[in-house]
């Protein structure tokens, strides 16, 4: 089975939808362990599901290299992970770290995407599944789903509805990230079979 390791920071409802969709079968995949760089919810999920977690030490970085080296994971999973990845894991590990973003990229990058978009007034946003590169928030696009922003919508509305299509979406890319060929030529990724998702 394909090994999967995921790194958060916060609530972890993205790392709970992969985990549960791992438990139930969906996802054919050892979750190794959970990543975090700080005290977060996504710990407690790990604890109810009986995963392993490291709350990464100073320098987070270090730690974060040395347990995947063990590991030697097919795919590092960032969901929430609120840290810039340094090149030099970059390139040792591209391209297998991917990221969830809740825009619709390469709009809105960086921190508080959702607030941004919604401050920002756009009638569309969406969420971006990407490779990790060296900038931030730059990589090759695998997937996004766009959402029609009603305007009747409260900031706390918009967030609910990115959630679910991250909730919906993340761990089903994951899948085919794992079980589909691909290739990514300069920043374009391209599955190689001719399905789509
Ligand atoms: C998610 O919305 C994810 O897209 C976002 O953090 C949230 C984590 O929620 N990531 C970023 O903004 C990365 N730049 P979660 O802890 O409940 O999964």
């Amino acid at each position: 089975k394909p090994r999967i390791v995921v790194a958060a920071s916060g609530r972890g409802s993205n790392f709970e939808k992969i985990a549960e969709a791992v438990s139930t079968g969906l996802l054919n995949a050892t979750l190794e362990c959970l990543l975090v760089d700080r005290e977060c919810g996504a710990l407690e999920i790990a604890r109810n599901f009986g995963i392993r977690s490291y709350l990464l030490s100073k320098p987070w970085h270090k730690s974060f290299d040395e347990i995947i080296d063990q590991i030697n994971p097919h795919l590092i999973v960032l969901a929430g992970f609120m840290r810039i990845i340094p090149e030099n894991l970059v390139e040792k590990y591209f391209p297998r770290i991917v990221n969830i973003h809740p825009s619709l990229l390469p709009a809105f990058p960086g921190k508080d995407a959702i607030v941004q978009a919604y401050e920002y007034g756009v009638k569309v946003t969406g969420v971006t599944v990407h490779i990790v590169d060296k900038g931030v928030d730059t990589g090759p696009i695998i997937f996004q789903k766009a959402l029609e922003v009603d305007e009747s919508w409260s900031l706390e509305q918009l967030e609910e509805k990115i959630h679910q299509i991250e909730h919906e979406w993340y761990w089903r890319v994951i899948r085919e990230l794992l079980y589909r060929p691909f290739e990514i030529v300069g920043r374009k990724f391209r599955w190689l079979d001719e399905e789509g998702l």
